[in-house]
C-alpha cells in the first residue's frame, strides 16, 4: 500500500478558500476595494491570489514600477486574517513590451508572427522576456517575500502553447543535439529514409508545421517533449529570484484539464513539470448538469483526474481555480444547481485538495470574462444564492483543518503516460477517432470508483512496488526499461492488467521488431498477432465466466503460449480464440484484455479481482449507484465524504457510529441523503 506522510502544501495549516482576485481592474474604485474586504469576511474566504495578469499595473512603463496599490491590498487582506498567493505576472505582458521588443511575441506553427493581444502568448525562449520576468519577480520577492500574508507563489498562469520563431528553432536543434549527439542517430530514430526525410545538416531540422513537416512521428514526439522542457526552463528562469530570496515559500503553477471529458491537459507532460513544483495545483471546470452524461459519470471523471494530479507528487494538491456558478467558455454555460457547489467542492477535498479557490473573486465589469461566475457578482451584494453557497463552503472548510496535509492510501494504480498519449494520437492506424486513450483509462477506473476503492493514477517513472494491482491500458509506447520494471513488479508478487494496443513501439515511436517484446511475452505468456479495428456497426462479443459482453472498436487476435484463456471471442474469423487471458509469472499474476469491452465487463472482471486481491474501501458505507464515498486519512481519524451525485434521495448505511462534522450528530445505520447532498463524517481510528 502506498503510504504517505502528512505534508503541508502551503505555509497555511487551514483549508484555503478564496481565489483569483484582480483589484488592478478596480484601482479607480476605492469604494469597491473597501467592499471587497467586507465581502471577504462575509463569504468565509481566507486566501486570495493576486497579481495574475497585473503587469501593466505593476510596470505601466518600462522601468517605472508601481507597487503601492499592491502593498495596500496585501495589507488589507492580512488585516482581516487573510492570506495571499502571489502570482508572477508573466501570463500576460503589457503592450509597451510587445511594441518595443517584438521578439517576445510568438510565431505559430504556420510560421505567422502573432500580434500583441490576448494572453499566454509569449515566446518561452525569448531572452528579453526571460530577463523581464526575472527582474519583475525579483522585485516582487524583495518587496513581499517577508510579508506574513504570503503563503505561496503562483508562477505565471496555465502555461501552454508553443512558439516556432527562429530562436525556438535554434533551441530545438540544440536540444536534439544534446539528445542524439549525431545527425545519423537522429535520422535513425526518426526513420529518416521514409519519404526521403534524411537530414544532412542540423539546420534543415525544423519544428512540425501544417505548411511543412507533419508526418515524421519521431519529430512530432520530440517537439512535444522539447516544448515541455522549454516551458519548464522558462518557469525555472522565473523562479530563480524566488528560490534565492524566499526559500521557505512554496511554489506552484496552475495545471489544466480538458473540459468535455476532464482528461489531462495534452500540451505539456505534467509528470515532468511536477518535479519542479512544491505543490500541484490545478484549475477544474467540469460541465456539471450537461446534456451528454449523468452527474455520476462526470463525478467519476473528476475523481480520475484528481487522483492523477494527487499522485503526481503523492501528496495533497490545491484546487487553484473553480467556478462558484457558471463559466463563460463552455458551449452552454449552465449555473450550478443548488447544492452542487458544496458537493463538487467537497469532492475535490475528498480526493486530496487542501483548498477550494475560485476564478474569480469579483466579476469583471468589461471584456471577455464579464459574465464568468464569481463570488461577488455585479450586484456587489452578499444576498444572492451563489454568494451564500460560497459562504456555506467556507463554513464547511473551517471544520476540516485537520485534513490539511493528509493523503489517501491506495493498493491500486492505473498508469497514465503523456508520451504514450501523444504517440498514440499521432499513430495513423487503428480507428482515427476511437483510440481515446485517456477515456479508456477512465473506463478502467470506473469500477473502483463505484466501489469506493482508492486508486492512484501514476506515471511510468513512479515506483510500482507499493501497489497490489497495476492497470496498464493501451500502453502503445513503452520502453524496454519500463517493461523490465513491469516484470520485476509481477515477479515480486504484483498483479498487472494490460490491454489491446499495448507494447507496439519503443520510446522513439519505432515499432518493436520480431513480434511483441520478449519481456511482455514472459509476463503475459502470449503474443498478440493482429488488432482488428471495428466500424461502429461491426459486432462481436466475448464470453467470460458464462456471460456475453459486446466488443467495441478493437479486438486483438492472440496466440497463447503459457497463459490461461479466461474469455473467448464469439464470432468472426477468430471465433472461439482467446480474448482475455491470465498468467502466473514467478510470484505474481498478469491479465491481458484483448478487446475493448463495456463497463459491465469491467465490473465483472475487476469485481473478481477485487475479491481475489482483497481490495477494500478505506471505510465501507453501503449505498446505491451514483453515491461516492471517499476518505482522507488524518493520523488519528478518517474523514469520510459521502456524496450523492444523483438527482434523487439516496439511502446509505453506516456500519459503525460516525460523527457528522457540521452538526456533531452521531449516526449509525441508515441515513438519507437528499439530491446532491454531501455528508462529511469523522471516524476515530483505534
Ligand atoms: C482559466 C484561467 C483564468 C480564467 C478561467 C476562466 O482557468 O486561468 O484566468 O480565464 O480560465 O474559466
Amino acid at each position: 500500500m502506498a503510504k504517505q506522510e502528512k505534508s503541508f502544501t502551503t505555509k497555511a495549516k487551514f483549508m484555503l478558500h478564496g481565489g483569483d482576485y484582480n483589484p488592478d481592474q478596480w484601482l479607480d474604485r476605492p469604494d469597491i476595494l473597501a467592499d471587497d474586504i467586507q465581502l471577504m469576511k462575509l463569504s468565509n474566504t481566507n486566501t486570495f491570489s493576486v497579481g495574475i495578469f497585473a503587469w501593466s499595473a505593476l510596470e505601466p512603463e518600462e522601468g517605472v514600477y508601481k507597487f503601492e496599490w499592491l502593498d495596500e491590498i496585501i495589507d488589507n487582506i492580512y488585516s482581516i486574517g487573510g492570506r495571499v498567493i502571489l502570482a508572477t505576472p508573466s501570463g500576460a505582458r503589457p503592450a509597451w513590451m510587445s511594441q518595443k521588443y517584438p521578439e517576445v511575441l510568438r510565431v505559430n506553427a504556420a510560421r505567422i508572427k502573432q500580434h500583441h493581444g490576448g494572453r499566454h502568448n509569449h515566446c518561452f525562449t525569448s531572452k528579453v522576456y526571460r530577463e523581464k520576468t526575472q527582474t519583475m519577480n525579483r522585485l516582487l520577492a524583495e518587496r513581499y517575500g517577508n510579508h506574513p500574508a504570503l503563503i505561496l507563489w503562483h508562477i505565471s498562469n496555465e502555461y501552454g502553447g508553443d512558439c516556432h520563431c527562429d530562436a525556438c528553432q535554434e533551441a530545438f536543434r540544440e536540444w536534439l543535439k544534446k539528445k542524439y549527439k549525431t545527425l545519423d542517430a537522429l535520422n535513425k530514430a526518426w526513420w529518416g529514409p521514409f519519404w526521403s526525410h534524411t537530414y544532412t545538416n542540423w539546420s534543415q531540422v525544423e519544428s512540425p508545421s501544417p505548411i511543412g513537416e507533419s508526418a515524421v512521428h519521431g519529430l512530432n514526439l520530440d517537439w512535444r517533449r522539447f516544448v515541455t522542457d522549454q516551458t519548464i526552463s522558462f518557469y525555472e528562469n522565473e523562479i530563480v529570484p524566488l528560490r534565492e530570496l524566499t526559500p521557505s515559500i512554496p511554489i506552484t503553477t496552475n495545471f489544466m484539464a480538458d473540459t468535455h471529458d476532464l482528461i489531462p491537459f495534452q500540451g505539456l507532460d505534467y509528470s515532468k513539470f511536477a518535479k519542479h513544483l512544491d505543490v500541484i495545483s490545478w484549475d477544474a471546470y467540469p460541465a456539471w448538469h450537461n446534456d451528454w452524461e449523468s452527474t455520476a459519470n462526470l463525478a467519476m471523471k473528476v475523481g480520475f483526474i484528481d487522483d492523477l494530479y494527487r499522485s503526481l507528487k503523492q501528496q495533497p494538491f490545491l484546487l487553484m481555480e473553480s467556478t462558484p456558478s457558471a463559466v463563460n467558455w463552455h458551449n452552454v454555460n449552465k449555473a450550478k444547481r443548488p447544492g452542487m457547489h458544496l458537493l463538487s467542492s467537497m469532492q475535490m477535498v475528498s480526493h486530496g485538495s487542501d483548498s477550494i479557490l475560485y476564478f474569480q473573486w469579483r466579476k469583471s465589469r468589461g471584456s471577455s470574462e464579464k459574465f464568468h461566475g464569481a463570488v461577488v457578482d455585479h450586484d456587489n451584494s452578499p444576498n444572492n444564492r451563489v454568494f451564500q453557497e460560497v459562504a456555506q463552503v467556507g463554513k464547511t472548510l473551517e471544520q476540516l483543518s485537520d485534513i490539511v496535509g493528509t493523503n489517501r492510501t491506495s493498493d491500486v494504480a492505473i498508469l497514465y503516460d503523456w508520451d504514450n498519449n501523444w504517440a498514440l494520437d499521432d499513430a495513423q492506424g487503428f480507428g482515427l477517432k476511437t483510440k481515446q486513450y485517456p477515456q479508456t483509462l477512465q473506463e478502467h477506473y470506473r469500477t473502483f470508483w463505484e466501489k469506493d476503492i482508492s486508486v492512484d493514477v501514476i506515471t511510468k517513472e513512479q515506483d510500482f512496488a507499493p501497489y497490489k494491482l497495476l492497470i496498464v491500458p493501451m500502453l502503445y509506447l513503452v520502453s524496454e526499461e519500463t517493461i523490465a520494471r513491469f516484470k520485476a513488479f509481477v515477479a515480486n508478487g504484483g498483479t498487472i492488467v494490460m490491454t489491446y494496443i499495448s507494447g507496439l513501439v519503443n520510446e522513439f515511436d519505432l515499432t518493436y521488431m520480431g513480434g511483441w517484446p520478449q519481456g511482455l511475452q514472459d509476463i503475459f505468456g502470449l503474443k498478440p498477432l493482429e488488432t482488428d479495428t471495428f466500424y461502429p456497426t461491426d459486432r462481436n462479443a466475448v464470453t467470460y465466466e458464462g456471460e456475453s459482453y459486446e466488443v467495441k472498436d478493437y479486438a486483438t487476435v492472440l496466440e497463447v503460449d503459457s497463459a490461461n484463456v479466461v474469455a473467448t471471442y464469439e464470432q468472426d474469423f477468430y471465433e472461439s480464440t482467446p480474448a482475455v487471458t491470465s498468467h502466473q509469472y514467478e510470484k505474481g499474476h498478469s491479465y491481458y484484455i484483448g478487446a475493448r469491452l463495456p463497463k459491465e465487463f469491467h465490473r465483472h472482471f475487476y469485481g473478481t479481482l477485487i475479491e481475489k486481491l482483497e481490495l477494500k474501501p478505506a471505510f465501507s458505507v453501503q449505498h446505491g449507484e451514483g453515491v461516492s464515498v471517499q476518505v482522507r486519512q488524518a493520523p488519528d481519524k478518517d474523514f469520510v465524504f459521502v456524496m450523492n451525485f444523483t438527482e434523487e434521495s439516496q439511502v446509505v448505511s453506516f456500519p459503525t457510529s460516525v460523527t457528522d462534522i457540521m452538526t456533531k450528530e452521531e449516526m449509525i445505520g441508515e441515513v438519507t441523503l437528499k439530491k446532491y447532498e454531501v455528508k462529511i463524517v469523522e471516524v476515530l481510528r483505534n
